[in-house]
């Protein structure tokens, strides 16, 4: 299972894109308004992909078809590999169908159910994130979701790639990658998180303690 950042805060992706394990962004409206409401959203994409390199999802605002190819059409031309994200209404769809004829890889978004994941990859969709933290916020089981979605995806031999979003622990992580789920887009906070562990780092301490120690033991060998 692949990793992307879900994120439009600069210094956490610059600091992501160096960890050696990030394979993408993925950016929203409400993501990039949390960072400056004034912002400039094609300088800040832009900024993103040059740091990042990979996958990168870009939302659009449109509620109606036309207006979401509008859109696309304007994102392709600040950079030719972005992803498209396209929310999961019928308008998305019959946007998600043109975009996939044109060869512009899509992200449907806001996908809560089996159905929904299932209209989107007939649709064309490259990519159908399943938002799971928003499933869970209303006591919806998102592993039960997720898990319902990946089978459907095996046993149907699916294309588009199921991305988990709205991943709010690392538990969600886990629950992902053993769903079958190809990518998770994680927030930076729970990326560091999932990143550390106590053990390592009193491991850690323990032996460079133990280092020094015989290096201090080595001195004295030495200079008597
Ligand atoms: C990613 O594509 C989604 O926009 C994001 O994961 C939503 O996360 P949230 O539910 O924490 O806002």
């Amino acid at each position: 299972m692949e990793i992307y950042v879900d994120s439009a805060n600069i210094e956490h992706i610059r600091h992501a894109a160096t960890l050696g394990f990030i394979a993408g962004v993925t950016t929203n409206p409400s993501l990039l308004g949390k960072e400056d409401s004034s912002m400039d959203v094609k300088q800040r994409i832009l900024e993103i992909h040059k740091l990042i390199g990979g996958h990168l999802s870009v939302e659009v605002i449109s509620t109606n078809t036309k207006g979401m190819l509008k859109e696309a059409e304007e994102i392709v031309k600040w950079f030719p590999e972005a992803t498209i994200k396209i929310p999961m209404i019928a308008e998305g769809l019959t946007a998600v169908r043109e975009l996939n004829k044109q060869n512009i890889p899509t992200n449907v978004t806001l996908v809560f159910s089996a159905t929904q994941a299932i209209a989107a990859n007939n649709a064309g969709a490259t990519y159908v994130s399943v938002f799971m933290g928003r499933l869970d916020d209303i006591s919806n089981n998102s592993t039960e979701v997720l898990n319902d979605i990946c089978e459907i995806w095996d046993v149907q031999d699916y294309d588009s790639r199921i991305i988990a979003a709205s991943i709010r622990h690392p538990i969600h992580i886990i629950e992902a990658a053993k769903a079958g789920a190809d990518i998770a887009t994680v927030p930076y906070k729970v990326i560091m998180q999932s990143l550390k562990h106590p053990l390592t780092d009193a491991g850690l301490e323990q032996f460079l303690a133990d280092y020094d120690k015989m290096q201090t033991e080595r001195q004295k060998v030495i200079s008597v």
